[in-house]
């Protein structure tokens, strides 16, 4: 048996989901190693958001574990979840419309596990000029791409080690998707290990190094992005394209 190394920086296993008497995950299993950036790929309904927010125990799961650097978090609350590294940007963004861009970064300014402050304000702004220049504009009079670029650099303030991020594409203008999509490729350039659901795959496999592809709740591909490319069936099958 070959001796494995240190843990991957996100572990899931076996989770089930309910929303009331409905299941929505099954057995869903999933590992994001550091300095990864996965994939997660699934129709519209496919549970992709049910699965970021299992992670986040906002949709907390009725069996399985999640496990952040070998450490088992699935009896923290999501503010302490918080703290051991997991940055969530949701798919509503839920930016504090009423507070300024640079109020918003403020409010997610935390330190990161050990304690590390990697994002200070001058970092991010140096990362997302347009926030720089809105600093003092209301959240709420931005654009849907600046919302969600507010809500990634929100995320970063907390120093995270693994970014989530839900639909970061979707209702975005064209160039606006490819600006977004700039920037998670910067950011992978700085060493972030991404989970990023989506269904627009085009948007996904150029920022992606493996795949994760879901299908009624079920994960029913895993592997490399070579390998999601040489079955080119799984996406016929699985995926709007
Ligand atoms: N709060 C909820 N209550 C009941 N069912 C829900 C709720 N949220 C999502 N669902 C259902 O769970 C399934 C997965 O949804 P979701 O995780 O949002 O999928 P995706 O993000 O892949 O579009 C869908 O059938 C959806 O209708
Ligand atoms: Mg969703």
């Amino acid at each position: 048996m070959t001796r494995s190394s240190s843990p991957p920086l996100l572990s899931v296993r076996g989770l089930d989901t309910f929303y009331g008497s409905s299941q929505i995950l099954f057995d869903l299993s999933l590992e994001v190693a550091r300095g990864e950036s996965v994939a997660l790929l699934g129709r519209n309904g496919a549970g992709k958001s049910t699965t970021m927010k299992s992670i986040m125990r906002i949709a907390p799961p009725r069996h399985g574990t999640v496990a952040v650097a070998g450490q088992e978090v699935s009896r923290l609350r999501p503010d302490q979840i918080a703290h051991i590294g997991l940055g969530y940007v949701p798919e509503d963004r839920q930016v504090f419309k009423l507070q300024s861009v640079e109020g918003n970064l403020r409010l997610g300014m935390k330190k990161g596990p050990q304690g590390r402050d990697d994002w200070p304000l001058e970092r991010l702004y140096e990362l997302f000029p347009l926030l720089a220049e809105a600093r003092h504009k209301s959240a709420g009079l931005l654009s849907g791409g600046q919302q969600q670029m507010l809500a990634i650099a929100r995320a970063l303030a907390g120093n995270p080690e693994l970014l989530l991020l839900d639909e970061p594409s979707e209702g975005l203008a064209p160039v606006i998707m490819d600006q977004i999509q700039a920037l998670i490729l910067q950011l992978r350039a700085q060493g972030m290990t991404l989970l990023v659901a989506e269904q627009n795959m085009r948007f996904c496999l150029d920022i992606a190094s493996s795949v994760a592809v879901i299908d009624h709740g079920s994960i029913v591909f895993t592997g490399s992005l070579q390998e999601f490319r040489a079955n080119p069936e799984v996406a016929s099958r699985y995926l709007a394209v």
